[in-house]
């Protein structure tokens, strides 16, 4: 009965592309409908399902190792939803079982087409990383629920992301979270089809990337001696924060357990302003010399690199040259935000080398700005030089834009719009919709201290990243869209987890479905079911669905 239900619902629903209400209780059955990020488009096709048991084969091209993780990964999830025990296989496949295949004709690389009809499953990408999007949207349609048949409709899914770019920031100087979470936390990401993981690993309270040419550096820049309590109440904690830094050994095993996912991890060093964790052990390399000390309060100190002081730039390239050798993402982030331009503006040395570099005032850019582009100039030239692309904050359009800058646009769209104009490829993270430190309900009588805001699901589900007002040649310069989570008040691995979820289901939705497949109603009835996979995985997901 059950069946002949399902059946006359899909064939109705094959008639006239409908898509079914998602039901409250959802969970028990596969269902294509439910998943997060909404695919292109699921047909169902009438005639009936296929059972997926133990036992049954997951088959991948021989010789192809990213095929191969593809199938582990695949079995590895149906086993820990369902308990159901699949067998990878090398080669041909079975008679019926489960099919990866490459060769989908399709210029996106993360394309990918399911089909479910009596042989079986087929998952058919344009390239591993199609594939792999296609296991996650089988898994996602998948119950998360212990089971020993599950029974998939025939259907056609046929899906491509709206976005190459698709971030997800997480600040690691703030407070430090130890390797096993960060590749927790990737799992998360890959479970939302995001490719790209933004390592924010320096900033003025704690220095977190092993540098083997300034040891010091990540020894004692990683420590303070205490941290503000609340919001710079002006109380301190007295109690030394030392929770270390990531080796470049453990940053390797970090970006090779992302490479298995499809997802890059592009590290950001954040210069010239955010250096106070590295000026603590580099007091040279401050306009006043110091001393100084580990940041012990949030927000954003006026001693920055000194832009007069020509160590400054081969400390620049000495910290980048060892990122890019452990790194091999093509973007490498070099920060730019909030630098503060007060030091400079008194320091000979900063006015002795804009005199040199004939900055004058009175243009459209002051001097300091000035400075602040010849550092980031300085930096994309290595960068470039070395065969890479800098990301910068969209303050790094202040004092004229770096040649082949990407910038990424925090304070708003402007910045993401005039870089467009600028034709310079652009990601969208402005605060009202991407800043994940944000509370995400109104209502903080059992909240967690967060930094402040209110950015709801539903606020976080409507950003649009490419504005209306940019040209069609200039929208093609949008690249994608990121969710930020800054760390000044988040300690613990649960806290993050609980900020991010279950906002980071609308931002991939934001990220990958096209703009006329969205729709609220029909996103909010579809999260019990990636709520039920988020429980199922131990993650902490937060109540609210404002
Ligand atoms: C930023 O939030 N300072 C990029
Ligand atoms: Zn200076």
């Amino acid at each position: 009965m059950k069946n002949k239900l399902r059946n006359m619902l899909a064939s109705f629903a094959a008639a006239c592309t409908l898509w079914l209400p998602a039901s409250a209780t959802a969970g028990e059955e596969t269902d294509f409908q439910q998943v997060i990020p909404r695919p292109l488009s699921v047909t169902l096709l009438p005639g009936g399902a296929f059972d997926i048991q133990s036992g049954m084969t997951v088959s991948y091209p021989k010789g192809n190792r990213a095929m191969a993780r593809n199938a582990a990964f695949l079995t590895e999830y149906v086993q820990a939803q369902t308990g159901i025990k699949l067998t990878p296989v090398k080669g041909r496949p079975g008679k019926s079982g489960i099919r990866l295949t490459l060769g989908l004709d399709n210029p996106n690389r993360e394309a990918y087409i399911i089909t479910v009809d009596e042989q079986g499953i087929g998952i058919q990408g344009a390239s591993e990383a199609g594939v792999f999007y296609g296991i996650q949207t089988l898994r996602k349609a998948l119950p998360a629920t212990s089971t020993e048949t599950i029974s998939v409709p025939y259907a056609v899914i046929t899906d491509q992301p709206r976005f190459a770019y698709r971030g997800s920031m997480i600040d690691c100087s703030r407070h430090f979270f130890p390797v096993d979470f960060i590749k927790k936390y990737i799992d998360l990401l890959a479970m939302h089809n995001i490719n790209t993981f933004h390592w924010h690993i320096t900033d003025d309270q704690g220095w977190r990337f092993e540098v083997k040419k300034y040891p010091q550096l990540a020894k004692d820049g990683s420590r303070r001696e205490q941290t503000v309590i609340g919001r710079n109440t002006g109380h301190f904690d007295g109690k030394p924060y030392e929770p270390g830094f990531y080796t470049q050994k453990e940053c390797r095993d970090i970006v090779a357990y992302a490479a298995e996912r499809h997802i890059t991890v592009i590290p950001e060093i954040d210069m010239p302003g955010h250096m106070l964790a590295a000026l603590s052990v580099r007091p040279d390399l401050g306009c006043t010399g110091g001393p100084y000390k580990v940041g012990q309060q949030w927000g954003v100190y006026d001693d920055v690199l000194c832009a007069g002081n020509p160590q400054t730039v081969e400390f620049i390239r000495d910290v980048l040259s060892e990122l890019i050798s452990v790194f091999p993402s093509t973007y490498i982030h070099v920060g730019g935000d909030e630098c503060p331009k007060t030091r400079w503006k008194s320091c000979p040395r900063c006015q002795a080398r804009a005199r040199e570099l004939g900055f004058t005032p009175g243009g459209r850019h002051s001097v300091e700005e000035q400075l602040q582009s010849y550092l980031i100039h300085e930096a994309e030239a290595f960068l470039n030089k070395h065969g890479r692309s800098m990301i910068g904050w969209d303050e790094t359009l202040e004092g004229g834009l770096a040649p082949n800058a990407t910038v990424m646009s925090w304070r708003g769209f402007e910045g993401g719009v005039e870089a467009a104009r600028q034709r310079h490829k652009v990601i969208m993270t402005p605060t009202s919709h991407c800043y994940f430190d944000y509370y995400q309900t109104q209502n903080l009588q059992n909240e967690p201290q967060a930094i402040g805001g209110f950015l709801p699901l539903s606020k976080v589900y409507t950003l649009e990243p490419v504005p209306d007002i940019l040209s069609e040649d200039e929208k093609g310069y949008i690249i994608g869209a990121q969710a930020n989570l800054w760390t000044e008040y988040i300690l613990t691995p649960e806290h993050v987890e609980y900020m991010l979820l279950p906002r980071l289901s609308a931002m991939c939705e934001v990220q990958w479905t096209q703009p006329e497949a969205k729709d609220y109603e029909n996103f909010r009835n579809r999260l019990p079911r990636m709520k039920a996979l988020y429980s199922r995985y131990g993650y902490n997901c937060a109540p609210h669905m404002e």
